[in-house]
């Protein structure tokens, strides 16, 4: 009879252990900054997706573009004792020191969108998001297709392309331009004439393509390393009196709605996706490694491409 209790003891213990509502997590946030749809497309789909789960807290902090802001906060954290950071890098270098602090403290940093350098890597557990040096490849290849497709080049002709880069030192703007470099030198004929940073900002691709303009108007494409700078760039090529989409053509990455729109105006031609909506796979990083779970070096994120052949069909159902 005795034994009987102690085992119906042991079984309350375990059956309660299983049900016990997951502990209540902390977690820090740095975001940086808001300057693109993607960006804020970005925040919202973290916010919203710790906000479901109450078994966590969020704290959100955005460093408006500037890294000291996003050490300050990453400090601010560590400090508090957070359970875990969850960190977009503005550029790749400069976070070594906090990084360690961070490890030093027992709190994991998982990086969304932006990785940190090669060599500050060890200090975060995973990072997950787009491989950016595959959209640039991908925007190139997209382009050799689509000059051939149209007949406008005989590999013999120039094509002078002009580009738009992002944020200087961040990692899409330097894995972006190496992807599409890569293409670039397989076509001898296609020559970069001006590249510059319009720092992924929709009034910056502007003010940079209206100098590109300004200083030479034999462009046959331009190639942006964000669909922002691409939307600021068609109204300078607009007000410059030519047709984009049609006299320049116009490569983005990203895939947000404007671009669609102007896919379907005919005023851009082909935006290579890049997700925001990383939100539902951070909370289950997260997850994974409150429960225990080793969490995988990289988790990539799987994209499209989209030009006038799908662009239309796809517009109503995009998210962001
Ligand atoms: O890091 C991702 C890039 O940052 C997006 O392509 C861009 O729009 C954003 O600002």
């Amino acid at each position: 009879m005795k034994k009987v209790a102690v085992l119906m003891a042991v079984l309350a213990l375990f059956a309660a252990a299983a049900f016990a509502a997951p502990k209540h997590w902390v977690v820090g946030f740095s975001q940086i900054g808001s300057e693109s749809e993607w960006r804020t497309a970005n925040t919202i789909s973290v916010q919203n997706s710790f906000l479901e789960d109450t078994s966590f807290t969020l704290i959100y902090s955005d460093a408006q573009q500037k890294p000291e802001n996003q050490i300050k906060a990453l400090r601010s954290f560590i400090a508090r004792k957070v359970d875990c950071i969850v960190f977009t890098a503005l550029v790749e270098t400069g976070y070594g020191p906090v990084l360690e602090e961070a490890k030093r403290a027992g709190i994991p940093v998982i990086m969304i969108d932006r990785d940190v350098q090669a060599s500050d890597r060890h200090l975060r557990l995973t990072i997950m998001g787009s491989d950016f040096v595959k959209e640039g490849e991908k925007a190139g290849t997209w382009l050799a297709d689509y000059l051939k497709k149209k007949g406008l080049d005989d590999g013999k002709k120039q094509i002078n392309i002009v580009e738009l880069q992002g944020t200087t030192g961040s990692a899409p703007a330097i894995d972006r331009k190496t992807g599409f470099a890569t293409v670039m030198k397989t076509h001898p004929n296609w020559v970069l004439t001006r590249s510059q940073t319009g720092n992924f900002t929709s009034s910056e691709g502007k003010q940079v393509m209206e100098a590109f303009l300004k200083a030479d108007k034999n462009i046959q494409v331009l190639y942006a390393h964000n669909d922002q700078m691409a939307l600021g760039a068609i109204q300078a090529i607009k007000e410059a009196g030519l047709k984009p989409g049609k006299d320049i053509i116009i490569v983005g990455v990203d895939a947000v709605k404007g671009a669609f729109e102007a896919m379907v105006a005919g005023e851009m031609n082909c935006s290579v996706e890049c997700s925001p909506l990383l939100g539902p796979q951070a909370v289950q990083a997260v997850r994974d490694l409150r429960d225990g779970k080793k969490l995988p070096a990289r988790i990539w994120t799987i994209e499209g491409i989209f030009d006038e052949t799908n662009a239309a069909a796809a517009l109503p159902t995009r998210q962001y």
